[in-house]
């Protein structure tokens, strides 16, 4: 069903509801609003909304169920599935003044934040209590939890903090009816019902919108070590990451990066970075965290013999704060610096972990099969790898078109091998139409029935997911 453009009715009512200075019209604000990080896309909304406060969403809610009217709530707007993105124009609702943390139990080992809070800054405003919230995407310094929730987000840490979804106890949220409600309890088990609190996280945007976020915390950790260690074939580089597993280590990040990767992020960031030595393919970015000291440098250790027995170069062994910092700075900049560099489309694969080695083979025999070129990197330890295709100097035609075909021969293999298309990205706009590889159709129907169960006008982040 079409959606109605808004009105001057509509935009006084939202007006009355948020207050002029929080509607926006401008070109500047739309513009805006018109993109996230995914690829170069770009979708105009109508006008630009930035609540203060769940009544006021479940107002606006309100009136654009009952006019008909898309809505799409956007964090940061650092997301790469295209979430966030208002492809039907309407409202977009901007989260981005539900930025305070609203209450740190520390008895309880819980925090209360609204969505709006970048990811970061909870972290460390929590690091300071002794209290740790673990997940850490690429973007922690930029990204609202609200839209990590959305996304059920890893990052890094994931490997042995588990996922967003591992810490997320309870939400506050406006329904597109308007209605508010807690979706759960403050608590570590909960048998009570259906599990709407965890139906919400990862649901992008289209079920409701996120006001208040109870997190679960542990304990700080007091230190860690990192490695980076270079190999000769990057296919040993993923063998290596299962052999660390097997013997009994659980690193608390475990990251690949593909040559290029690393390359193009020492260029884009303007750092001395690494040496590269021509025979290099890949390397394993290798950290373990703990609180006794001695331990970890066993621990280290360990790992660099097991590695070790791989064809691989000098590993280099970060103990200071700076060059911590530098090794992260690199691996965290590497999507920015692929995307800097040419237009490009980003997958987010992910196999069970001892399938890697096959999922690295796999995505370069469709590239030639398909003249594509990738840049693979991310969270080896889950099996999760980003497949950043370049456009390069592939045509149009090509990049249109035949693209998508390998694309889907690379997510059926993917499922093949037990996998999934998205590990922590989502589904968003860009790989909806991958979805019918990943489930049949009674998965599918399951899923239409939920969302229209929620948001019966479908008036919610219109166009995603399916
Ligand atoms: C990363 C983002 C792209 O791992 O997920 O860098
Ligand atoms: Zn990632």
């Amino acid at each position: 069903m079409p959606f109605n453009n808004l009105s001057q009715k509509d935009i006084d009512a939202l007006i009355n509801i948020a207050g002029a200075h929080y509607v926006h019209t401008t070109s500047e604000e739309l513009s805006r609003c018109a993109s996230d990080e995914t690829e170069d896309l770009h979708y105009l909304p109508e006008v630009v909304v930035q609540p203060r406060t769940a009544e006021e969403v479940s107002a606006i809610m309100k009136h654009c169920n009952d006019q008909h009217i898309s809505v799409t709530p956007r964090g940061a707007g650092t997301g790469l599935s295209g979430g966030a993105l208002p492809v039907m124009g309407g409202v977009v609702l901007d989260m981005k003044r539900f930025n305070e943390v609203l209450k740190v139990d520390k008895r309880n080992f819980q925090v209360t934040t609204e969505p709006g809070v970048i990811t970061q800054v909870l972290q460390e405003l929590l690091q300071k209590e002794g209290l740790f919230y673990p997940p850490d995407p690429a973007s922690k310094g930029s990204c609202f939890i609200g839209g990590n929730v959305s996304e059920n987000s890893g990052g890094p840490r994931a490997v042995k903090y588990g996922v967003v979804k591992d810490y997320v106890l309870n939400l506050e949220m406006v329904l597109p009816s308007g209605e508010i409600i807690w979706t759960g309890a403050n608590v570590l088990k909960n048998a009570t019902g259906y599990n709407l609190t965890q139906l919400m996280v990862g649901s992008e945007g289209t079920l409701g919108v996120i006001t208040k976020i109870v997190l679960r915390l542990i304990p700080a950790v007091r230190h860690d070590l990192l490695l980076l260690v270079p190999f000769r074939s990057a296919i040993e580089a993923c063998e290596a990451v299962n052999a660390i597993f097997l013997a009994g280590f659980t690193p608390s990040a475990l990251e690949f990066m593909e040559r290029e990767a690393i390359e193009w992020s020492m260029k884009y960031t303007q750092s001395a970075g690494v040496s590269l030595p021509t025979d290099i393919q890949a390397h394993l970015l290798i950290e373990v965290d703990g609180n006794n000291m001695d331990e970890l440098y066993k621990e280290a250790a360990a790992i660099g013999e097991i590695v070790g027995k791989y064809d691989t170069d000098e590993v280099l062994f970060a103990d200071s704060h700076e060059q911590k910092q530098m090794l992260w700075a690199l691996r965290r900049k590497v999507g920015e610096a692929v995307k800097s560099n040419s237009i490009y489309k980003e997958e987010d694969t992910v196999v069970p972990r001892a399938e890697l080695p096959e999922l690295l083979t796999v995505i370069k025999q469709l590239g030639a099969e398909y003249g594509f070129r990738s840049v693979c990197y991310g969270h080896a330890g889950d099996g999760n790898l980003h497949v950043n295709i370049v456009k390069g100097d592939m045509n149009d035609d090509d990049w249109n078109n035949k693209l998508s075909e390998g694309i889907r021969k690379l997510f059926t293999e993917v499922v093949r091998m037990g996998g999934t298309i998205s590990g922590e990205h989502g589904i968003g706009l860009v790989q909806k139409n991958y979805m019918d590889i990943a489930f049949g159709t009674a998965q599918l129907r399951l899923m239409k029935d939920i969302k229209k169960v929620f948001d019966p006008n479908g008036i919610l982040n219109p166009g995603k997911m399916f």
